[in-house]
């Protein structure tokens, strides 16, 4: 069994990968935050019975033609457009994410990030800190009311309904859109109103962009579909980068079509030190957080591993994400 290498590709506590150690030779790529390149993913896919991947390793078709005896990559993440599936199911390999253990984290920060838009925290946080703050004025960091506002889902999954009975308690009306209408008895219960993704543009006060990155949502929301946002409204982008032309939105932020918007992804990331949006004041920029609580990223890591375990002891792994399997 010790001839059996498990690839993980960034330090994870000790206690979390001990259920791998049994099962074979565990390789930590060693690093804390910089992932392993290329080269080093070649030859682990290449070699490897196991990998344990995160969104950061590019796992393509060629890394996965050269695998000699992998049976699973496991992403210690929900989403996994960092990993060529079908590749993957061509050559029988499992792909496991980490559904349902990150939901409610994510959905906090989501309306987190959205308080932090809609109310200019960040602004207000670093002109009091800058010694900026002249003491109370009517009109010194206003921002905009959230409770009864007209929220906007676009991708009305597990996290969208997550934040959606968070919203509910700020009595935000909730609007959809989704591929799939969800049951009309899961609508009534949330409430929730589906509508096609123009009334979706057009109504909504606050749009939340949660679906899942597919390359047919590639610049879904372009410059035309921003202009379409009703003057004075708000953006929150928190599934995948690349969804939104980026510089669109900061035309559409500078010329002020938009009051705010508030990311925690990008099309590329870590952020180029020379992207524009960091120059706007009304873009709030958090470096993809959704998930990043100590519980939540341990239960990532757990869940991540087990998927391992259980495949490497011939049984299914519980969170395929393909459901008919490799
Ligand atoms: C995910 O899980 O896909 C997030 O983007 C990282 O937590």
């Amino acid at each position: 069994m010790s001839d059996r290498r498990i690839f993980v590709s960034r330090r994870l506590p000790e206690a979390v990968l001990a259920p791998l150690r049994s099962l074979g030779t565990v390789e930590v790529w060693p690093e804390e935050t910089v992932p392993p390149p290329r080269e080093v993913l070649l030859e682990a896919a290449a070699r490897a019975r196991a990998m344990l991947t995160l969104i950061t390793d590019r796992i393509d078709a060629e890394m996965i033609e050269r695998a000699e005896s992998l049976a699973i990559i496991a992403n210690m993440a929900v989403g996994y457009n960092n990993i060529d599936v079908a590749a993957a199911r061509r050559r029988g390999i499992w792909v496991t994410n980490t559904p349902d253990v990150l939901t409610e984290t994510t959905a906090d920060l989501v309306m987190a990030l959205l308080l932090a838009a809609m109310r200019r925290l960040p602004q207000a946080e670093r002109a009091l800190r800058e010694r900026r703050w002249q003491g109370w004025s009517p009109f010194d960091f206003v921002g905009l009311d959230v409770h009864g506002k007209r929220l906007g889902i676009f991708g009305m999954g597990r996290i969208g309904r997550a934040v959606a009975r968070r919203a509910r308690g700020f009595d935000m009306e909730i609007l959809y859109h989704n591929r799939r209408r969800l049951p009309e008895a899961v609508e009534r219960g949330i409430p929730a109103r589906y509508v096609d993704f123009a009334a979706l543009v057009q109504e909504s006060d606050v749009l939340v962009i949660l679906a899942p990155y597919a390359p047919e949502l590639y610049h879904r929301f372009n410059r035309e579909v921003l202009y379409g946002m009703k003057r004075g409204a708000v953006l929150i982008v928190a599934s995948r980068g690349g969804i939104v032309d980026e510089a669109a939105l900061v035309e559409v932020l500078r010329a002020g079509h938009l009051a705010a918007a508030g990311l925690d992804v990008f099309e590329t990331e870590p952020i180029p030190p020379d992207h524009p949006l960091l120059t706007v004041e009304n873009a709030v920029l958090l470096p993809h957080i959704g998930s990043a609580t100590v519980e939540t990223r341990l239960k990532m890591a757990e869940r991540a591993v087990d998927n391992i375990v259980r495949v490497l002891t011939g049984r299914p792994p519980r969170d395929p994400v393909d459901a008919d399997g490799p």
